[in-house]
């Protein structure tokens, strides 16, 4: 995969309830979050629009439902309504005057033990805390394709940890598999269950092509159901591409004409080879490049206008 170096946070950040500068927006070392795992996040873009100017936000209420979500799970009380938070989130994009491709990062965590509570981990008798810090980032995957290994670090029950939630504790597992991953010259790992069934990539969801059909693991395995993987199978449906939920194992990746990954952040990325078997012809196929072709316009508001309702736009003055 393409390496590159991270650009710069952007110079404002939203933090405790006030907009301040990012290097302002520090910590205690006490952070229950940091040192139990109890934060919960998202990843949002916000890309420039097809027609120029306008900074455009994708799916930004899904996300932040979702993040509620989580910080429900979590005894997070964020006081704020998605409504809210999307509002924040434009505020923030305006105050950075923000004009290029942006992925932002809301999370939600577990700060101070309040007055009275007995230290140790736990998630009442702590209070709460939002910030939201965002970075210029445009596409970081190659089109041509990546890599992946199938990971030696099995991919957690949700019963054990929920893994429905992008919760911060929960994490560790999926660093861990990149880093083997990275570490073994891939450009990401494969999840599978205890069962052997595949769950997700480190950070992305799993979509494999048989036959013109889209199969992709099940919503209620022990995966997080991405926004990305639900636009996947919405413009799929457009295209008249047959898409089902289905268990895949690993033979099923190796036997399948395409692979490919689907996350906020890493787009429609195809897959060529997992663990030295080349996928299909072991460059991307028809319908993944499809997909990524009506996904990128679709993002920056020139798909179907039956999709424009996924897109928030963001008023910049630029002074
Ligand atoms: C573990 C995991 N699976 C899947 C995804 C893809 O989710 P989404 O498409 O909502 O970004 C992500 C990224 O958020 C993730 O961290």
């Amino acid at each position: 995969m393409t390496t590159r170096a991270r650009p710069a946070i952007a110079a404002m950040a939203y933090h405790q309830g006030a907009f301040v500068p990012f290097a302002e927006a520090g910590l205690p070392l006490t952070t229950q979050a940091l040192q139990y795992g109890t934060g919960v996040f998202e990843g949002i873009r916000a890309h420039t629009c097809a027609d120029g100017g306008k900074l455009v936000l994708f799916r930004v209420r899904d996300h932040y439902e979702r993040f509620l979500r989580s910080c429900r799970l979590l005894r997070i009380e964020t006081g704020h309504t998605v409504d809210e938070l999307v509002e924040i989130t434009c505020e923030l994009l305006r105050r950075n005057g923000t004009t290029a491709d942006t992925y932002l990062r809301p999370l939600g965590y577990k700060l101070a033990l309040l007055p009275g509570t007995r230290p140790g981990v736990g998630l009442s008798g702590v209070s709460d805390a939002l910030s939201i810090t965002g970075f210029p980032m445009g596409a970081y995957t190659p089109p041509g394709g990546i890599r992946c290994t199938v990971s030696s670090w099995v991919r957690p029950r949700s019963a054990a940890i929920p893994i429905h939630a992008k919760v911060t504790g929960g994490y560790v597992n999926n660093a861990l598999a990149a880093d083997e991953a990275r570490a073994a010259g891939y450009d990401d790992a494969i999840l599978l269950d205890d069962r052997g069934r595949v769950c997700e990539a480190s950070t992305a969801n799993v979509f494999a092509a048989r036959s013109g059909r889209l199969l992709t693991p099940p919503a209620t395995a022990d995966l997080l159901p991405g926004i990305t993987r639900d636009t996947v199978l919405a413009l799929a449906a457009d295209l008249g591409i047959e898409t089902a939920e289905h268990e895949l194992d690993v033979s099923d990746l190796r036997c399948a004409d395409e692979v490919f990954l689907t996350g906020t952040g890493i787009g429609i990325t195809p897959v060529n080879e997992v663990s030295g078997h080349p996928i299909g012809a072991g460059e991307p196929g028809p319908i993944a490049r499809s997909l990524a072709h009506h996904y990128a316009r679709t993002i920056r508001g020139g798909g179907d206008v039956r999709h424009h309702h996924w897109l928030t736009s963001v008023r910049i003055d630029q002074g």
